[in-house]
């Protein structure tokens, strides 16, 4: 019964607007990509840990060479699609036989903690279906037009993170729901709801942010400076 991250890093990073793809930048001398493989590496209950890249940065996957055999599950890159959504069927298809459950990470999540993982898997494991989220600070507001629509209590309101985790066959069958309607989620979880699939959220930690743009990858090289010197803030 074997366990297997689909690694996402195909996406054009167009919001850092760095000059390579947002995977491939640096956070205190390392990609991002290879930030986010070590630390699913520490994950025990991971079998395997499978890199989605884009087509045009395949030659710049290759190139990681050592950096990326010194990491324990890693297996040859897939070819990722134009959205992220189509990143995540082709990693599934590429998917070996014996593989029972998939967690999907953002390859822009580079400070994940192993032992977060390890709980979202566990979780998963017992319930089907679990994700990593966090409790939102500020009052969220549904807004169209610049008009607020509604006001959901804040107190059920949790931001999505990544690593997200189902029984393949499970995800499987939301991503080609989700093709053959149409219809494009913002994370995996999304896709799953709409199979009237219950999922489970386990808390995570703030340190597990999301490199969008360049403010983030300065928080992120904070973060990491911290836990460095033995302590982390937030
Ligand atoms: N991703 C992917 N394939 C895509 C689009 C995104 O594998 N076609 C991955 C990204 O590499 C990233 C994660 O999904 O690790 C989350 O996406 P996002 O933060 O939006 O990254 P980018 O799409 O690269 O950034 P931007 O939207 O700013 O261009
Ligand atoms: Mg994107």
């Amino acid at each position: 019964m074997s366990v297997a991250a689909l690694v996402l890093a195909a996406g054009r990073g167009e919001r850092l607007g760095a000059s390579v793809p947002k995977a491939f930048v640096l956070l205190a001398g390392k990609p991002l990509l290879v930030h986010s493989l070590e630390a699913l590496a520490e994950s025990v209950s991971l079998d395997w840990l499978v890199p989605v890249v884009a087509r045009a940065d395949l030659g710049r996957f290759t190139s990681l060479g050592d950096s990326m055999n010194a990491i324990q599950g890693v297996t040859k890159p897939v070819v990722g699609g134009d959205e992220r959504q189509d990143s995540v069927r082709a990693g599934l298809a590429a998917l070996p036989e014996d593989v029972e459950w998939v967690a999907v990470h953002d390859a822009a999540r580079p400070l994940v903690r192993p032992e977060d993982v390890e709980r979202v898997i566990a979780a998963a494991r017992s319930q089907g279906a679990a994700i990593l989220a966090t409790p939102v600070r500020d009052t969220i507001k549904r807004v169209r037009d610049g008009q607020i629509q509604e006001t959901p209590p804040r107190a059920e309101c949790y931001a999505a993170q990544t690593p997200q985790v189902f029984r393949v066959e499970l995800l499987r069958k939301a991503v080609e729901k989700a093709a053959a309607d149409g219809y494009r989620g913002t994370d995996d979880a999304e896709l799953v709801e709409r199979l009237g699939i219950s999922v489970t959220v386990v808390e995570g930690h703030g340190s597990n942010l999301k490199v969008t743009d360049r403010e983030d990858l300065e928080i992120a090289e904070r973060l990491l400076a911290q836990r460095a010197a033995g302590g982390e803030l937030r």
